[in-house]
């Protein structure tokens, strides 16, 4: 090869390279850049066998082999990881939630992340993202993503749902719709949604209100959008917080007579969710135990153990006489998520249950 040949031969190699380096670059701008955030879960869960969909171990694979194990992601986004937690999520304590949110708020201040997703057990994935959705300080979107079949089971959801959860978390659509959770080709609100079926892959409803929006393949579509504030406009802040006070549920049922009202006191309860009957109703022989939480100044809010549906306030309990507060629709679980972080800010029953018409 003489020297011309050569030299017309290296800069062809050399404008090539550079084409495919721009090109590269200008794929990875496009992309938007996307934290998965993993605490656990079932996602994370290996079973024995192909066709163990029960009894398997949550919470055992980590977050780079959740990520590699679903090639497609670098398709859709430029996706880094962080093990925040590894636990089933019965487990999940405030500490945890408190260092997750931290982590979410820093990460979203800075300019080169677009979006979060954060893996996650069923169990209390409709409480973390409640949570989140009251003090996560950005519009940028949250997703929470979780399985209801480990990774080894064959027809797993993980890997489609983590897929979608990603595509969503950097979907321009997807901003200032508050803490989302995506499982089953459904987008629900943080604050909406709970788990209804203890073993089925369309567990996650939001109960009267519906979903925000669906997958049709690869593109999600909303169609509607929570009104209850969240994220930017909530007035709580954990930036300061390194605990949350206590607060207990107590679940009521025929011949209670108030004995887990006393427990939660003694154990210093500072409120207590009431999971009454109905439309959050208290059973005659409770009222005294009641009445002595009130009288130590312990917050008691009337939720229900119905599942869905709105407390009326002053309907089924003299809310006003007795200085209860109504939950409006927010179950047991969630009511106790508002009430913490209600008490963070005051005591004063009437600002508490404004919050729960505002959130
Ligand atoms: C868990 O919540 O960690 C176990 C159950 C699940 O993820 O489906």
């Amino acid at each position: 090869m003489n020297k011309r040949i050569l030299g017309i031969f290296i800069t062809l190699c050399l404008l090539v390279f550079s084409f495919q380096a721009v090109a590269f670059a200008a794929e990875t701008q496009a992309k938007p850049n996307i934290v998965i955030l993993a605490t656990g879960g079932t996602i994370a869960g290996a079973g024995v066998t192909s066709t163990t969909t029960v009894g398997y171990t949550a919470a055992v694979t980590p977050v780079d082999k959740l990520i590699s194990n679903v090639p497609e992601l670098t398709k859709v986004a430029n996706v880094s990881g962080e093990q925040v937690a590894q636990i089933a999520s019965e487990s999940m304590t405030m500490d945890i939630w408190l260092t997750l949110a931290k982590r979410v708020n820093q990460l979203l201040a800075q300019d080169n992340v677009d979006g979060i997703v954060i893996t996650h057990g069923t169990d209390t994935l409709e409480e973390t993202a409640y949570f989140l959705d009251l003090v996560v300080k950005s519009d940028k979107p949250v997703v929470l993503v979780g399985s209801m079949r480990p990774g080894t089971a064959m027809s797993a959801d993980g890997p489609l749902n983590l897929y979608r959860a990603v595509i969503l978390a950097g979907t321009k659509e997807a901003v200032g719709k508050g803490v989302m959770v995506m499982l089953n080709d459904t987008i629900n609100a943080g604050r909406e949604v709970t788990k209804t079926i203890t073993d089925r892959v369309d567990t996650f409803q939001a109960p009267i209100i519906g979903a925000l929006g669906v997958f049709t393949g690869d593109k999600p579509v909303f169609y509607r959008q929570s009104l209850r504030k969240n994220t930017t406009a909530t007035e709580f802040d954990v930036t300061n917080l390194t605990t949350l006070p206590r607060v207990d549920i107590v679940y009521h049922y025929a011949g209670n007579a108030g004995t887990m009202i006393d427990a939660a006191v003694h154990a210093d309860a500072k409120g207590i969710v009431h999971a009454g009957t109905g439309d959050g109703s208290i059973g005659k022989a409770e009222y005294p135990a009641i009445e002595n939480a009130l009288k130590k100044g312990v917050v008691v809010v009337r939720s229900a153990r119905v599942g869905s549906g709105i407390i009326a306030r002053n309907g089924e309990a003299d809310d006003d006489k007795y200085g209860f507060i109504a939950s409006d629709n927010l179950n047991p679980q969630k009511a106790r998520i508002l009430l913490m972080l209600a008490l963070t800010k005051t005591n004063d029953v009437k600002e508490i249950q404004r919050m729960f018409w505002e959130y």
